[in-house]
């Protein structure tokens, strides 16, 4: 088995503004140990850092068979019920790391995306996937139930009866059905394909004003499950703070003179 410290099983490749951060663990099918939690959230902090010098992030799976396929089982086994609360506090303070980092992340999956796999593609902002891929909520078949958001995050997702059922039963879902449900928003024939797709949507991304992007992710990731009223409170904060930057004052003008906008990101 792979038990080498975090830092060396998470890696960030950079290609311009374009980050990819690499879970390889493939001994382990990139299980997520405290190790690699932690390896992984520091990853992000690095990433939002930089602030707008990152205008995009892929995050995928080393080895070609999964993406993910959970929490460590083997680290678990041993654990105290409260050795089981620290890592669930660790996987949820890592979706609240990729959560507030203000570029959009793309969970990139290829193969199995499972327990905590899947939770921790929840915490990106959305899922693109190869027909090879499987996804899954398996915990209770351990004794367990899902521990790094997915009792919060998949009913956001795909609705909260198709999620008790995926989480009661267990069962594991192939990329038809993934996307049929919503749970995944793009599929591609293979891993390069699905790349090169990522890559793509994030040059989109790159190319508009980044602190509109970051914007709009904050009250989209805040506002998502709080009441309309808080909810649009959000938005309306959001709006305002987009007049507070240059590239809003940019955007618009250049728009009104008929020519491409200049964003500085800020
Ligand atoms: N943790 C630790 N090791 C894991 C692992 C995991 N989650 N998943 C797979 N591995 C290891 C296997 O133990 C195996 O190691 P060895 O070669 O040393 O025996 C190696 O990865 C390859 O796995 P398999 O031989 O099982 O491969 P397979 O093709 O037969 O099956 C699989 C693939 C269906 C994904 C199967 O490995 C599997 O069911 N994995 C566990 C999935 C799971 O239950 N995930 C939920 C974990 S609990 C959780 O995530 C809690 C939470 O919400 C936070």
């Amino acid at each position: 088995t792979d038990d080498t410290a975090g830092s060396t099983d998470v890696r960030i490749e950079r290609d311009g503004a374009i980050a990819t951060v690499i879970i390889d663990r493939p001994k382990a099918l990139n299980a997520l140990s405290p190790a690699v939690l932690t390896a992984l959230a520091e990853a992000f902090g690095a990433l939002a850092a930089e602030g707008a010098a990152v205008r995009g992030v892929i995050l995928v799976g080393a080895g070609g068979r999964a993406f993910v396929a959970g929490a460590d089982i083997r680290e678990l086994a041993g654990f105290t019920p409260e050795q089981g609360e620290a890592t669930a506090l660790l996987g949820h303070r890592l979706a609240a790391v990729i959560e507030a980092l203000p570029a959009p992340v793309i969970a990139c999956v290829d193969g199995f995306a499972l327990g905590g796999g899947l939770e921790l593609a929840l915490a990106c902002d959305f899922i693109y996937a190869t027909d090879a891929s499987g996804f899954g909520q398996p915990e209770v078949r351990l004794g367990l139930i899902p521990g790094f958001g997915g009792t919060v995050r998949l009913p956001r997702a795909i609705g909260l009866a198709r999620a008790k059922e995926l989480i009661y039963s267990g069962r594991r879902i192939g990329i038809d059905e993934a996307v049929e449900i919503g749970l995944v928003v793009r599929r591609f024939p293979d891993r390069d394909a699905l790349l090169a797709g990522a890559r793509e949507t994030l040059g989109l991304v790159a190319q508009n004003a980044a602190p509109a992007v970051g914007l709009a992710k904050r009250v989209l990731v805040t506002a998502t499950g709080t009441p309309t009223a808080t909810a649009s409170g959000l938005e309306v904060e959001g709006f305002r703070d987009a007049f507070r930057t240059d590239d809003m004052h940019e955007g618009v003008a250049a728009f009104l003179e008929k020519r491409e906008p200049v964003f500085t990101g800020s």
